[in-house]
């Protein structure tokens, strides 16, 4: 969390509209009635970086440039403030996320997979550039930073020159981290604080590079990176060439029918996809649900996942964490 707050703060004043955040900066489902989020409403999904512009047809480039290339999609670090982040259109509820990516170089440069959710549930897996012989595996529940010792290092070969399958499979009995096809580590649910502190709520998924060493961020932040990154070394490049993602609850929309952040209390439709079949613009669409609206050639996405995430981030440095996470 210290780092994906810091990466969301980096990628914010990196150029993510400022209105859209503050549209959501208030909707922690813990605490208001949010609009529901848009669900991916099939089993599978998956996406070829290499496959040129189509590939980003359903994600959203939250910060940055991020374009298709023969090794992939590449995520570039030059300067100060870069910070390229794609992040899905869609929720998914419990599932698993398999990327294939080859993690930027440098000193501070942090490679990372995320899945978070609209109450700060998150899992996380993060490879800091500085020590090559290790990946982190990280999660929490509902925003809770009380402690950072949920972490763990796991061991990797070449992470930056190498390509890696990184894992996620998550149900409501545990959460499982996977490296090219073996489990590293099982989170079950009942160690998580009886499940309190168990990721458990709809979640995006996003990929994205950023500098934990750069200058302006705090001492604790660039010690945890390793040291201060040099811009002039760079470009720091992640390469991303492939996600699969399955949702094991595919539904259009989820909707959290209390302020509770459990999983039962989280309610599944497929009224909203298909319901219209006017406009293929997305003219129609209610950014204010994040929901999907359906057109005759398949479904358009609303930005809503998009800001839903940063503004939940946004809300915390407001409620005041940010001196403890940063
Ligand atoms: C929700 O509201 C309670 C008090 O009503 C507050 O203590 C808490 O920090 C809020 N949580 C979030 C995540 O906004
Ligand atoms: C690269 O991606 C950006 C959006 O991130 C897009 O505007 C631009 O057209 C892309 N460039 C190429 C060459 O595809
Ligand atoms: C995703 O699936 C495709 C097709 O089966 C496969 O070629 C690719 O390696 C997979 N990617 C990951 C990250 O598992
Ligand atoms: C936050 O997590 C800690 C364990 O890391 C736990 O002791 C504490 O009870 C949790 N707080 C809440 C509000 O769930
Ligand atoms: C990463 O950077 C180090 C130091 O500049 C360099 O020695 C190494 O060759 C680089 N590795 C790759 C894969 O670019
Ligand atoms: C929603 O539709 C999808 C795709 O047809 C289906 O797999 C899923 O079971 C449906 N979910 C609900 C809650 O009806
Ligand atoms: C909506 O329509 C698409 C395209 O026909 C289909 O793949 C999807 O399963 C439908 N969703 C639901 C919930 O029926």
């Amino acid at each position: 969390m210290r780092s994906s707050m810091q990466w969301a703060l980096t990628a914010l004043a990196a150029g993510v509209p400022l209105c859209a955040a503050q549209t959501y900066t208030d909707c922690n489902p813990l605490n208001k009635t949010c609009p529901a989020d848009t669900g991916l409403d099939q089993w599978s999904f998956s996406t070829d970086f290499t496959a040129g512009s189509s590939a980003f047809s359903k994600w959203t480039t939250t910060s940055g440039t991020v374009n298709s290339t023969s090794l992939g999609a590449k995520f570039e670090v030059k300067e100060e403030g870069d910070a390229p982040t794609i992040q899905t259109d869609f929720y998914i509820f419990f599932g698993r996320v398999e990327a294939k990516f080859r993690c930027a170089n440098g000193t501070g440069i942090i490679s990372t997979l995320v899945m978070e959710s609209d109450d700060l549930d998150e899992i996380d897996w993060e490879q800091i550039s500085t020590f090559d012989t290790y990946v982190q595996t990280d999660y929490f529940g509902k925003g809770n930073t009380t402690s950072y010792d949920r972490y763990t290092n796991v061991d990797v070969t070449d992470p930056v020159e190498t390509y890696h399958t990184y894992t996620i499979d998550w149900t409501s009995e545990r959460i499982e981290w996977i490296l090219d096809g073996t489990v590293v580590r099982t989170l079950e649910y009942a160690d998580a604080v009886d499940g309190t502190n168990f990721p458990q709520t709809p979640m995006v998924v996003k990929l994205g590079i950023w500098a934990g060493g750069d200058p302006s961020n705090s001492a604790g932040t660039i010690e945890w990176a390793g040291g201060e990154t040099d811009y002039t070394a760079g470009p720091f490049i992640m390469y991303l060439e492939s996600v699969n993602i399955t949702n094991y609850n595919p539904a259009c929309s989820y909707t959290y029918s209390d302020k509770t952040g459990e999983y039962t209390s989280i309610t599944t439709s497929n009224s909203t996809c298909n319901a219209t079949s006017s406009s293929s613009t997305s003219s129609k669409s209610t950014t204010a649900s994040g929901s999907a609206v359906a057109a005759s050639s398949g479904a358009v996405y609303t930005g809503g996942a998009t800001s839903l995430s940063y503004g939940s981030a946004l809300f915390m440095v407001g409620g005041g964490l940010l001196a403890a996470l940063l």
